[in-house]
């Protein structure tokens, strides 16, 4: 990454405004969400991929898993610990370290049971999420993705408030009408906050015959580029619907590290790529040695 030197003055100003945010957060170079208008429209599978495709290239990469109803980035990821491995001290939380080196922070990690259920409402929620942005201890990283549930509710807008700097919003939707439909309204609510959109991508937007290597549309062609369009915000690549990609998550090994050649880990690198391209130089970061962390970071599952 080429240097840019950042006004000093203004970040601490900004970080001091945030408060405890700003200063858990100050020393990651990217901050990203990624949102959608409808659930299950691939959101959670392309946080995973886009942080391990920029993981890949060397970059620190932390992920923070927003959905507080459904948590599903550490079964993605491969990661499961309990609350006394990543408790440090009375106010702080260590995020846990996948096996592929993400750094990852979800509310599933600190839960009982994966069938409990969460029955947090409103503004506890938001409190809860602002608690958690207080005190993962994130340390130094390239990019932080932050994975959120479907829809504009509380969690999408605490985020999009209460993170200082946010460098930018993904909206992630699927070639259908209904998906695009109530995407539009997730677009509009960030430009609302003033949430900097950094672009559109478009999953399951075909499907290659494993046999003749057809490609086929199967719910019409590039619907995704014309909704980008429509509200003036970058297109950002499409993915293909491909069964390898699903076995991945499943399995809790990113695509990307899984089945590398695949149509859809390859159209993961370049949307990861084209991110990258389009966000303004920083200084890489420089992670420090924190000796008092040598061997305790999991690759449990
Ligand atoms: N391109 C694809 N090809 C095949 N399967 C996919 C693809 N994209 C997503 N899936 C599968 O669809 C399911 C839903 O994906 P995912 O959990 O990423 O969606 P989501 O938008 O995060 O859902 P939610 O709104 O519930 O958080 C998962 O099982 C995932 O593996
Ligand atoms: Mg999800």
């Amino acid at each position: 990454m080429q240097h840019a030197q950042m006004d000093s003055e203004k970040m601490h100003k900004m970080h001091k405004m945030h408060g405890p945010i700003g200063d858990a957060m100050s020393r990651i170079n990217y901050k990203i969400a990624i949102i959608s208008g409808k659930g299950g429209v691939g959101k959670t599978s392309v946080v995973v991929n886009l942080a391990a495709a920029l993981k890949k290239r060397g970059m620190e990469v932390g992920i923070f898993d927003a959905d507080v109803h459904g948590p599903s980035v550490p079964k993605m990821v491969g990661v499961k610990t309990e609350m006394r491995d990543i408790l440090h001290g009375s106010h702080a939380i260590d995020p846990v370290t996948t096996p592929h080196g993400l750094k990852v922070m979800s509310v599933a990690l600190i839960w009982p049971t994966d069938m409990t259920p969460i029955m947090w409402r409103g503004q506890y929620k938001a409190r809860v999420i602002r608690q958690f942005l207080s005190s993962i201890m994130w340390h130094e990283l390239d990019f932080l993705f932050v994975d959120l549930p479907p829809g504009t509710g509380d969690e999408p807008i605490t985020i999009m408030k209460s993170i200082p700097s946010l460098d930018g919003m993904v909206v992630v939707t699927t070639p259908q009408e209904i998906s695009a439909m109530v995407c539009s309204r997730a677009i509009n609510a960030a430009k609302e906050l003033n949430a900097p959109i950094l672009g559109l991508i478009e999953n399951m937007s075909s499907y290659h015959c494993p046999g003749c290597g057809r490609e086929e549309f199967l719910f019409g062609k590039g619907k995704g580029e014309q909704l980008a369009k429509t509200f003036s915000i970058p297109f950002l690549g499409a993915i293909p619907v491909d069964g390898q990609y699903s076995a991945a998550a499943d399995e809790g090994v990113p695509i990307v590290y899984r089945s590398p050649d695949s149509l859809s880990a390859q159209a993961m690198v370049k949307i990861a790529e084209n991110i990258l391209g389009r966000l303004p130089p920083r200084e890489k970061v420089v992670v420090q040695d924190r000796p008092w962390e040598e061997g305790r970071d999991c690759k449990r599952k």
